[in-house]
């Protein structure tokens, strides 16, 4: 039986989530350094390009737009972004800090000052509204130099470059930031570990092993980082944050039902057993010897592994993912981002992604079996074209459907049982998409004028979806 109205918690977080990147613009003010970002063309190309193992990192703008160096110009217009977040009520807001815009190449001693007092201002402004911040420490922007220096994150050494940068974030925003995420993604980075870990393998072969060990580079960070994030700040709660794509077995063919299972472990658990239970699961031993992959783990990692193990756990969820071990050549390419086939039982958003409630409270549910830890969904949404009516107005009730259907599913989940801290839908504010570079995939509540070749006004607009929202909030999720 499903219910009609929900109790949610006494002070649920609720809210909306960005990334820097993806928003700020002001790509080199105040003495920020280039990253990643800076460097990824817009449009469906995107993801294509940045892997490419002959990637040059470099900008060729006869050839490409590139969107996130202007974003939406949040750096300048912060104040007016957050005033409209507190006009829909929200308790908390997850953003992220650009990793170059603190230590601009990543190996310097010393901070850049002006980029610390970029987000001193914006805690300030949140503050005056009584907004939480929830912050990513690293979401898809490692400072270019430690990619073609250094090789990205299957370098050992990047471990003590965030060391020292996320140390430098707790000392100094103590008094403005209780609630860290380390990672953004972590799970996703054997996926495309450009994105992720700051390198392209030079082959198949090659990308497993580098992944793997990348992966293990980031977890040891992870940990340092929790441990000196708790010592730093006694109150503060740190978290991991998974890409959680729950899997389903195409049918009750038991072939298929193992084949979903290995993949559901590898993708949905690996990182979630390091980072919540401070060891490496048992699965992981047959898949190392199976595919040549041997881990170099230096004395003392395990330790620390089990030393800085997180207090909730974060995560986005946009899809589930249908998997079969023998796929026609016809089913490949059909499922969804992370792979699978396509599921006749559901319907995809314009960018093929599957929507799938159901999957969400099959999630939670997963997560809290597994882990008995709090959960807070970081990101969740519809990427989705709108359009402005001649009044101006922006009818998006396709975006208010799907984001009711997902909070009940929400609120069965919390009825099963489960511990969920909040809910920050992704881009509360139209931003530049991550995996294409488009202006035109928007997720936000708030209208953004600014269109796929750079032009518009970078004039904000409520859509239909923020009257929504707000009342969602006020009601603590009763009004849906
Ligand atoms: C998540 C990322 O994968 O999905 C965000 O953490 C991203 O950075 C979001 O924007 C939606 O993806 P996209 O490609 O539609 O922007």
């Amino acid at each position: 039986m499903t219910q009609t109205t929900y109790n949610f918690p006494k002070g649920f977080l609720w809210g909306g989530a960005t990334a820097a990147n993806q928003l700020e613009g002001a790509y080199l003010e105040d003495g920020k350094g280039m990253n990643l970002a800076d460097v990824m063309p817009g449009g469906k190309v995107r993801l294509k390009v940045i892997s490419e193992p002959g990637f040059d990192f470099k900008i060729d703008k006869e050839k490409y737009v590139y969107p996130n160096h202007d974003g939406i110009d949040f750096y300048h217009r912060y104040k007016e972004d957050i005033a409209l977040f507190a006009e829909m009520g929200f308790k908390t807001y997850r953003m992220s800090i650009a990793w170059s815009r603190i230590f601009p190449n990543g190996d310097e001693s010393e901070p850049n000052e002006k980029g610390l007092a970029f987000y001193d201002r914006v805690f300030d402004e949140l503050k005056k509204y009584d907004i939480e911040p929830v912050v990513t420490i690293s979401h898809y922007e490692i400072p270019l130099h430690l990619i073609t220096e250094y090789g990205g994150w299957r370098n050992r050494k990047v471990i003590e470059f965030f060391e020292h940068y996320a140390t430098t974030l707790f000392k100094h925003y103590k008094n403005k930031v209780k609630y860290w995420l380390t990672f953004n993604e972590i799970n996703g980075a054997t996926h495309m570990p450009i994105l992720g870990l700051g390198f392209s393998p030079e082959s198949e072969e090659t990308k497993l092993q580098d992944s793997f060990q990348g992966l293990h580079h980031q977890f040891v960070a992870s940990a340092l980082a929790v441990k000196a994030g708790h010592e730093i700040i006694p109150e503060s709660q740190i978290g991991c944050m998974l890409v959680y794509v729950p899997t389903y077995s195409y049918d009750s063919n038991p072939e298929n039902v193992m084949h979903a299972l290995q993949e559901e472990r590898l993708f949905n658990n690996y990182c979630g057993d390091v980072q919540v239970r401070g060891e490496y699961p048992a699965f992981a031993n047959r898949f190392f010897k199976e595919n040549d992959i041997t881990l170099d783990i230096k004395e003392g990692d395990l330790e620390l592994l089990k030393e800085g193990t997180v207090d909730f756990i974060s995560l986005s969820y946009y899809m589930s993912r249908t998997e079969k071990k023998n796929k026609t050549p016809e089913e490949i390419g059909q499922g969804n981002l992370i792979g699978g086939v396509k599921n006749p039982f559901l319907n995809a958003s314009d960018w093929g992604w599957e929507i799938d409630p159901t999957g969400l409270r099959i999630g939670l549910n997963q997560l809290y079996d597994r882990y008995q830890k709090p959960l807070f969904i970081v990101e969740n949404g519809l990427g989705a074209y709108d359009k402005v009516e001649e009044d101006g107005s922006i009818n998006d009730d396709y975006r208010i459907d799907y984001l009711r259907e997902h909070i009940q599913a929400m609120g069965e989940a919390i009825e099963d049982g489960v511990e969920l801290m909040g809910y920050t839908p992704w881009g509360c504010i139209d931003l530049v998409s991550a995996s294409t570079g488009e202006m035109s995939k928007r997720y936000g509540f708030i209208y953004v004028d600014k269109q796929d070749d750079g032009t518009g006004t970078l004039d904000r607009k409520k859509k239909k979806s923020f009257h929504w929202y707000k009342e969602v909030i006020e009601t603590n999720g009763k009004k849906l």
